[in-house]
């Protein structure tokens, strides 16, 4: 289903930590709803503003008219972004992308594989397996410490956290964390480096991997060709045939 663009109101902004911030937003379009996996471009700044580009961001969670995005402020738009408070109105394009075919899953045991601000878009994807009756067991990696994992707890079986700096949790890599093994899919967001030793593991056990990968964009929907990635059939968008891809396509 085609994107489509228009100006919504602000209902929240959290600070979750230092730079992640939760942004809630009404989306009362019944005809486009969102799914797991797919994403926003987002523009709190008028069009003669900088910076030009909108900014690409995944649906956190969407729920009754409720649309929450986790972002962590890097630059200008999310600076931008980071500024609007209850009221506030804001440009959303989407939902756009092809996101994770939640359908596919059933029967199938389930891990989810997060890094950093790349658990954004994961949530909604717990909750909507959960919604299927199928509980995905959900590992993140962060930096430091977590954000935003405490409501996986209601919608996963396991969950499990790593961090860089050992402050919290198992000290390590978030690949220490599960027997790849002993899942039929795995499904992963977060750093390139992360996802691609997501699907390392995967692949050695013989076990499928979806990943959800990240290119700046600039129209977001397929018509500028910025999102360009390659992939074993040749020249794939990221915006329109992901951004979930099998990781065998791309890696
Ligand atoms: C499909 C998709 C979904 C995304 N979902 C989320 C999300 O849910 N939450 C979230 O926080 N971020 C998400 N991102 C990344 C987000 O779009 C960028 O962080 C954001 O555009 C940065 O804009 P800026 O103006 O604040 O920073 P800029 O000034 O544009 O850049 C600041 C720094 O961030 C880097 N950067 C910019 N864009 C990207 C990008 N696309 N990928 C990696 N690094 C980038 C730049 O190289 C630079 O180092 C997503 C990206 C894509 C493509
Ligand atoms: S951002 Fe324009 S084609 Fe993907």
């Amino acid at each position: 289903m085609s994107a489509v663009c228009c100006e919504c109101r602000v209902l929240s902004q959290e600070v979750l930590a230092q730079d992640i911030r939760l942004l809630a937003v009404e989306w009362t379009d019944t005809a486009h709803l969102p799914h797991a996996g797919q994403f926003y471009m987002l523009r709190s700044w008028g069009a003669d503003e900088a910076p030009f580009l909108s900014r690409p961001i995944s649906v956190h969670a969407y729920e009754n008219g409720r649309l929450e995005f986790l972002y962590q402020v890097k630059g200008q738009g999310t600076e931008k972004l980071a500024r609007l408070t209850a009221g506030d109105t804001l440009k959303l394009t989407g939902p756009a992308g092809n996101g994770f075919d939640v359908a596919a899953c059933a029967g199938k045991k389930i891990a989810v594989v997060g890094g950093g601000i790349g658990t954004a878009p994961l949530y909604q994807l717990c909750r909507e397996l959960a919604k299927a009756g199928n509980k995905a067991d959900f590992f993140a990696g962060y930096r430091d410490l977590p954000y935003a994992l405490e409501p996986f707890e209601a919608v996963c079986g396991k969950v499990a956290f790593s961090t860089d700096s050992g402050k919290a949790g198992h000290h390590g890599f978030v690949t220490d964390l599960f027997e790849a093994g002993d899942y039929d899919l795995i499904l992963t967001c977060g750093p390139e480096i992360m996802m691609k030793n997501v699907a390392k593991k995967a692949a050695a056990a013989g076990v499928e991997c979806l990943v959800s990968l990240e290119k700046k964009m600039a129209c977001g929907i397929g018509a500028c060709l910025g999102c360009t990635c390659h992939t074993k059939e040749g020249p794939k968008s990221v915006c329109k045939n992901g951004p979930v891809f099998n990781a065998k396509e791309v890696f």
